[in-house]
């Protein structure tokens, strides 16, 4: 029986009937509907209209739903089924008989799929939180094997200053972890429960909104039945909070090729994440970060089209509102699926410090360091500045290094110069001056990889407290 069929004269046609259904992608919502379900069956109860004991049988059949769709996929098969809703209550009827209509006694669908919803993305947002933490704590790792080893940064994509490999590690470690305290900050607010508010105007019947809300551990009901049963902005941000978390991915991914080419061969990819081509026989491919970088450009897509979708839509609820469910799935499907391949990439991969360490001590990258030098014996900085860049360029005509000058063509520029320059140009030094918090010196970095295994740790406590 369809959940609507009374005032209608003629049938639907097929072939729209079948378009406008959503059960074969909000299918995967079941667990959510059956708990929802059976919160709002006891608040039912409460209300008097359902006996202790058609409580009993309506809870038991909604088990018996999950149980067999736990044990087999092709429960979940219905032909007639038009969404998640209807389903259930078929499946119910089919179980318990007419008893089974009881439940819809109240409630509307509008409500039930903000909340299913809302289930939803709250489960996605702890599962990405503990991913997202094991990426982080893979880069620690790596961060602390690399020790003393140092690198090129580089702005402009020149040649900037060196780094320790373990701060460029780290850099990543910060962005990650923001990504994990936005969908907590997300879940916020997605954590408020539209059961009992009806269709759009509140339930009809004297439903136990805080009761229903706890069993479903949300933190509260939500305020205004209009906007519980008209809104999506928590998916929205959800999906937005995503975005960022797969742009930073994708900016990782993009290290990891460009460091993988021959030209820089600054790190060996992974055998177990990389692919062969089927043409020339030498490649190995970086098919992992490729990937994430490329589905970096849907889940953006997808945040798009949610916003799209929303965008002038009058209140409240509107059938647009079911176009924003495949975006929602597509992009938690997609992060969370590819946390885990960067984790054990991650863990995976080689570093070639020795050659790293090469480009980090060439191309007059402590050419700034070289400046500070002067600005530490009194020369202003911008004449400091002027001065090395003279240095720089007669360098560049010689086709040496600063540090390849001598103290005679150093002088000719500058009575500032003597032999304690060559010391401070070397790698070491030009890596300790930078001794601030955040800095790249090795002390700073040392306490770096401390404070994000501590606040590593405690994300971890508390996804494990919340398990
Ligand atoms: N499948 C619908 C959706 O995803 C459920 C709500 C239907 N409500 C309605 N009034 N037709 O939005």
């Amino acid at each position: 029986m369809k959940m609507w069929s009374g005032r209608f004269r003629q049938a639907l046609d097929p072939e729209f009937e079948l378009w406008q259904r959503s059960f074969q992608f909000d299918r995967r919502l079941l667990k959510y509907e059956l708990q929802a379900s059976a919160a709002h069956a006891k608040a039912l109860k409460s209300a008097g209209i359902l006996s202790a004991d058609e409580l009993i049988n309506i809870l038991d059949g909604l088990q018996k739903i999950a149980d067999d769709s736990a044990v087999s996929q092709s429960s979940l098969q219905d032909d007639d089924a038009e969404d998640v809703h209807h389903f259930v209550e078929k499946q119910l009827v089919a179980r318990i008989g007419e008893l089974g209509y009881k439940l819809h006694s109240g409630r509307s669908r509008n409500e039930q799929i903000a909340t299913d919803l809302r289930l939803f993305v709250r489960a996605a947002i702890d599962q990405l939180r503990a991913e997202l933490a094991e990426v982080c704590a893979a880069l620690i790792d790596s961060a602390e094997q690399a020790g003393s080893a140092a690198m090129p940064a580089f702005t402009h994509t020149q040649h900037a200053e060196p780094v320790l490999v373990a701060h460029w590690l780290l850099a990543y470690v910060e962005m990650f972890w923001r990504d994990a305290d936005r969908l907590a900050d997300c879940r916020k607010r997605v954590n408020v429960c539209p059961l009992g508010s009806g269709a759009v105007a509140g339930a009809t019947l004297p439903i136990d909104r805080a009761a229903i809300a706890a069993e479903l551990e949300f933190d509260a009901p939500t305020a205004n039945s209009i906007d519980a049963t008209a809104d999506r902005d928590f998916a929205l941000e959800f999906v937005n909070a995503l975005s960022l978390c797969a742009l930073h991915l994708s900016r990782w991914a993009e290290e990891m090729i460009v460091f993988s080419s021959q030209e820089f061969a600054f790190l060996r990819l992974p055998e177990a994440y990389s692919t062969g081509s089927s043409a020339m026989p030498q490649k190995k491919n970086p098919d992992l970060p490729e990937l994430v970088r490329g589905k970096c450009g849907r889940i953006i897509g997808n945040a798009t089209a949610l916003m799209i979708t929303m965008k002038g839509l009058p209140l409240a609820y509107n059938k647009d509102l079911q176009e924003t469910q495949q975006p929602l799935f597509d992009a938690a499907d997609a992060v969370i699926g590819m946390l885990p391949l960067v984790a054990g990439f991650v863990k995976a991969v080689e570093f070639d410090y020795p050659r790293m360490n090469e480009a980090a001590s060439t191309g007059f990258m402590n050419a700034w360091a070289a400046a500070t030098y002067l600005v530490q014996r009194g020369v202003p900085s911008r004449l400091a500045h002027e001065l090395i860049g003279k240095a720089v360029k007669l360098a560049i005509k010689k086709n040496c290094e600063l540090q390849d000058l001598t103290l005679a063509e150093l002088q000719a520029l500058s009575p500032a110069f003597d032999e304690s320059f060559y010391e401070r140009l070397n790698l070491s030094s030009v890596l300790a001056i930078h001794d601030v918090p955040g800095g790249t010196a090795p002390a700073r970095v040392r306490q770096g990889i401390a404070s994000a295994k501590k606040k590593i740790e405690a994300l971890r406590e508390e996804i494990h407290a919340h398990a």
